[in-house]
């Protein structure tokens, strides 16, 4: 076990590394190689990659895909995706496919308001605290007049300042809500700067305020930060046919087909066993498009699973409908998302991910993530409710394990044509390799 060390962040990356490779790795020079191997090879690129986070020592890869023929609200998108997963963009890429002649996605903004919240302790009634935020609102928000300036330019800025009495859930607890609307970026550092400089402002007024110094009450400034959870930045898709137009599905009849996929539905409604795994379905293709384009998927995946629980029970977000023929998949998510800011400006393969999708305004953005996510859904679903979802997975997969089994580039050309029409799994890979040297 490595003794603490103090002042890490200060050393050089290969000092950094030689601490690493002494006091963890056996001192590996492989390690060294593995590492400067991964390294751009292009000094300003690498520049701009070691500056998004501390302690770096080199660049982790995960493959960057594309997926074209996404029909959303009549456009043409081709997808960019960043994921690990061998089967995500194949299947999410069938599924644009499939829909693409069907009318394609259909998406709607439904709401635009982001949140912010300063917790505050107060031992005073709520109509008191109140009377104090309005007689001042005027100042608190002037208070934020150099972080707004420019928001307000691209019509953006604070909305409305409100004040909840949480004192039933806990002694003395007040919230003063705050409502934003960000444009196109997420938002997140124009939220918590709002915030920040309020609650100074907040903190200075009431020491001075009259009524609260006669009767004795405080205001304390417990925190002050955005909720990620935005169930007033709202989101809708859907994607609509004919049931007979269901027709090509792995020769399954049509009618037959709708009603066991909105059977698989309406399980994951009810059942938080299965609405986990196809909420997941729906994350597979939202994250990976959230990756591409620099946003914080970490954020909306939090946001999103709070949303599914929000009936008091942990629920599918997304539907299936049939009605007078038609067959309808739906999803509503909230979704908290950015096309500046952040590192779109930086990472030269966000800043490309963008121009692929037409440097959308971020409500466009939202009807193309939230497409991704329904479009991954069906994909993910048609293939349980028929073939079952190992085929399609162990054929992207049997790559992953012939270059684990160390397999030569013609043994696993020899492989990807023996397999075509035959059960890939451990055990059958290996058979082949040792029929095949
Ligand atoms: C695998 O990554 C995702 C699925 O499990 C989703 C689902 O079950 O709907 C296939």
């Amino acid at each position: 076990m490595p003794k603490k060390i103090i002042g890490f962040s200060k050393l050089s990356r290969v000092e950094k590394i030689d601490w690493l490779t002494k006091n963890i790795l056996d001192n590996s020079n492989q390690v060294k190689l593995l590492l400067d191997n991964y390294l751009n090879s292009n000094n300003d690129i690498q520049t701009i990659h070691d500056s998004f986070s501390e302690n770096s020592i080199s660049n982790f890869y995960l493959p960057y895909s594309v997926s074209p023929n996404f029909l959303i609200n009549d456009k043409n998108y081709t997808i960019p995706l960043v994921t690990e997963e061998s089967s995500v963009v194949a299947a999410v890429s069938n599924s644009a496919k499939f829909w693409f002649n069907k009318g394609g996605f259909k998406s709607k903004v439904k709401s635009f308001i982001k949140r912010g919240y300063i917790y505050i302790s107060f031992n005073g009634k709520i109509d008191i605290l109140k009377d104090f935020i309005e007689k001042n609102r005027a100042d608190i928000l002037k208070s934020t007049y150099n972080i707004t300036k420019n928001m307000k330019k691209r019509g953006g800025g604070i909305s409305a300042i409100n004040v909840v009495d949480k004192t039933d859930d806990l002694k003395d607890y007040y919230q003063l809500s705050i409502d934003f609307n960000t444009s196109d970026s997420m938002g997140a550092n124009f939220i918590n700067s709002c915030l920040e400089a309020m609650s100074k402002k907040i903190e200075e007024l009431s020491r001075r305020y009259e009524p609260f110094i006669v009767n004795n009450f405080s205001i304390n400034i417990i925190m002050s930060i955005l909720s990620n959870f935005t169930p007033d930045c709202i989101v809708e898709a859907y994607a609509e046919c004919e049931i007979k137009d269901l027709i090509a599905i792995d020769d399954i009849d049509p009618n037959e087909f709708a009603n066991k996929m909105k059977y698989a539905f309406d399980i994951a409604k009810i059942d938080i066993n299965r609405a986990v795994t196809h909420n997941k379905g729906i994350m597979n293709g939202i994250d990976a498009i959230l990756i591409a384009t620099g946003n914080d998927f970490r954020a909306v995946e939090a946001n999103v699973h709070a949303y599914a629980s929000l009936n008091s029970k942990y629920e599918s977000l997304s539907q299936c409908t049939i009605l007078d023929n038609k067959f309808r998949l739906s999803i509503e998510i909230p979704l908290s998302v950015g096309t500046v800011g952040g590192i779109t400006d930086l990472h030269p393969l966000v800043k490309l991910s963008l121009k692929m999708l037409g440097n959308p305004s971020s409500r466009d953005f939202m009807c193309i993530v939230a497409s991704v996510g329904l479009a991954q859904n069906f994909a993910a679903v048609k293939s349980l409710i028929t073939s079952g979802i190992q085929k399609g997975h162990m054929r992207m997969h049997l790559i992953n394990l012939l270059i684990k089994k160390n397999a030569n580039e013609d043994q696993i050309k020899r492989a990807k044509k023996f397999f075509v029409d035959k059960e890939i799994n451990n055990y059958s890979v290996n058979e082949f390799l040792k029929l095949n040297p």
